[in-house]
Order: structure tokens, then sequence, then C-alpha cells
């Protein structure tokens, strides 16, 4: 292969928290030497076009209870199910760091229940990080599976396995003791040993601060543009609802308007008998 040709670098764990590099390293004001694009994706096709995009980080998100699954939260996700959407997604995936997201109560119970629900996804999903949702309450098993070579990535500010907690999906952070807990989350986290944080649906100072105080990349959504990378749900940033539009999304395609106009103009031929054609037929 010519030099020119040279397939994306492996993301990987290390990689990607090596790029909260330091000042002599070319950084951004904010520390972090490149932006790190992290996007969702639950099957084999889109986590296939992510990876060949160059997006650093796929993540199996238990959002599929929402987006594929059609419930109204992430709380119905079984262990079972992300490591079948993890499965399908790491075919897809070759330079992309893949993690998937640990369902509700696969974690929240006992720190082994964890370690079996983060071997499952790591041995049969194929996963190269997990993700937990949490701070505090969570350190002992994000400590447990760094020590055991499971990259933990953490979770803080609106995470939405707390939704009944937080009375809705509600930004989260906005009065002092909320963001001073939000903050001692994300430092308990990295202290654990998780290489990277994803920050929900904060105020921007907040997100700001926490990248400043921690060591772990942190992966922002709903939380500003101060975070060491972003995140999106695939099915936001591609339009794939029309109806769904949050203020923290941009959209970057049209494809839920785009599938509608293919799926009517489609039926409208198989009715009229203008498919198939000829050049569709064999003879
Ligand atoms: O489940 C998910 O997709 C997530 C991202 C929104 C960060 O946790």
């Amino acid at each position: 292969m010519a030099d020119t040709d040279k397939a994306p670098r492996k993301q990987t764990a290390v990689s990607l928290r090596a790029r909260k590099g330091s000042a002599d390293k070319g950084t951004t004001d904010k520390g972090t030497t490149e932006k790190i694009a992290a996007v969702t994706a639950y099957d084999v096709a889109f986590a296939r076009l992510a990876d060949r995009a160059g997006v650093d980080i796929v993540l199996v998100g238990d959002s599929l209870g929402m987006v594929v699954q059609g419930h109204g939260s992430t709380l119905p996700v079984t262990v079972d199910e992300m490591v079948y959407h993890t499965r399908n997604a790491a075919r897809g995936v070759a330079s992309a760091h893949l993690v998937a997201d640990m369902p509700f109560m696969s974690y929240q119970a006992s720190v082994e229940d964890g370690v079996r629900a983060a071997g499952r996804l790591v041995k049969e999903g194929g996963a190269e990080a997990v993700k937990v949702e949490g701070g505090v309450e969570v350190a002992e098993l994000v400590g447990r599976l760094t020590r055991l070579g499971v990259p933990v990535m953490g979770h803080v500010g609106m995470t939405p396995q707390s939704v009944h907690q937080f009375g809705g999906f509600k930004l989260q952070g906005r009065v002092e003791e909320q963001r001073q807990r939000i903050l001692a989350d994300a430092r308990a986290l990295a202290d654990a040993g998780a290489y990277a944080i994803v920050i929900e649906g904060v105020p921007r100072a907040l997100a700001a601060a926490i990248t400043a105080a921690v060591p772990a990349v942190t992966i922002g959504i709903g939380a500003g543009p101060d975070c060491d990378g972003q995140v999106l749900v695939m099915h936001d940033l591609l339009g794939l609802d029309p109806a769904w539009k949050p203020r923290f999304v941009r959209r970057y395609a049209e494809l839920g308007q785009a599938a509608a106009k293919a799926f009517a103009a489609y039926a409208a031929d198989v009715r009229a008998g203008r498919f198939p054609g000829d050049e569709e037929t064999f003879e």
C-alpha cells in the first residue's frame, strides 16, 4: 500500500486519552490536540459508514431502547440486547474505537454484576470499552474494570438511566449543589481510572470546568463546545425522525424525509406497474 493510501489509524482508549495533550503537542486552547468525534450506531451498515467516514468513536448506546426499539426511555434495554447490537456494529468497525453501554441495572446492584456484564460486552460483543452512568457510586466498579483490563467511559450530568429521579430528560447542573455533585462525580470517575467521560445535558460552564479538572477526555452532548469531543445519536444527526429536533442537535442530513420519499415512490411504481422494468428483469 502506498504511503498516501494508509488506512486511518486505529483509535483506542490509549490513543484517545493521549489527545488530552500538553501545550508542546500543538493543543487547542482547551487542552485537547484534536477534538474527538463520536457517534452512536447499532448495526453493521451504519457502524461501517461512520467508521469509513473517519469518526473516532462508535458508541453502541443504550439509546437503542428509544431509537431502535421505540421505548420511551433506555431503561428496558437488556445485556443480551446490548451484546447483540454491539456484535453487529463490531463487524462494521475497523479504525474507530468501539464502546458499548452497560444497560440499566446490569451494574448498579453489585460490582460483580458489573464485571460480568462488561465481560460479556467485550467477549461476546467485541466492545473495546464499556460506558457506565453515574459517578461516586460507580467508582469502585470503574476501578475494578480498569484493573481487569477493561477501559471504562463514564457518563455524568443528565444521565438517561436516572430519568425518573430527574423527573424527565431535564438539564442538570443549573444549581450550585447539583454543579458540585456532578463535578465530584467526574473527578471520582477519573480518579478511578476512566479514560473518557460523557457529559450530557449541562450548562456550558460546568462542562468546561469538568474538562479542565479531569485528565480523562470529555465527550459532550448538550454540554457546549468546550469538551474534548462531541457525541450525537446517529438518528438525530441524520434526521431519521423528522419530528424530533432538540436544541443541542445539529442535523447533517434529512434521511427521514429522503427515506419517506423513496418508500412512497417505490410503492407508487409497484402499484402502477413501473417496477420492476426491463432493466431489473431476467429474461
Ligand atoms: O445511549 C447513548 O446513546 C448515549 C449517548 C447519547 C452518549 O449514552
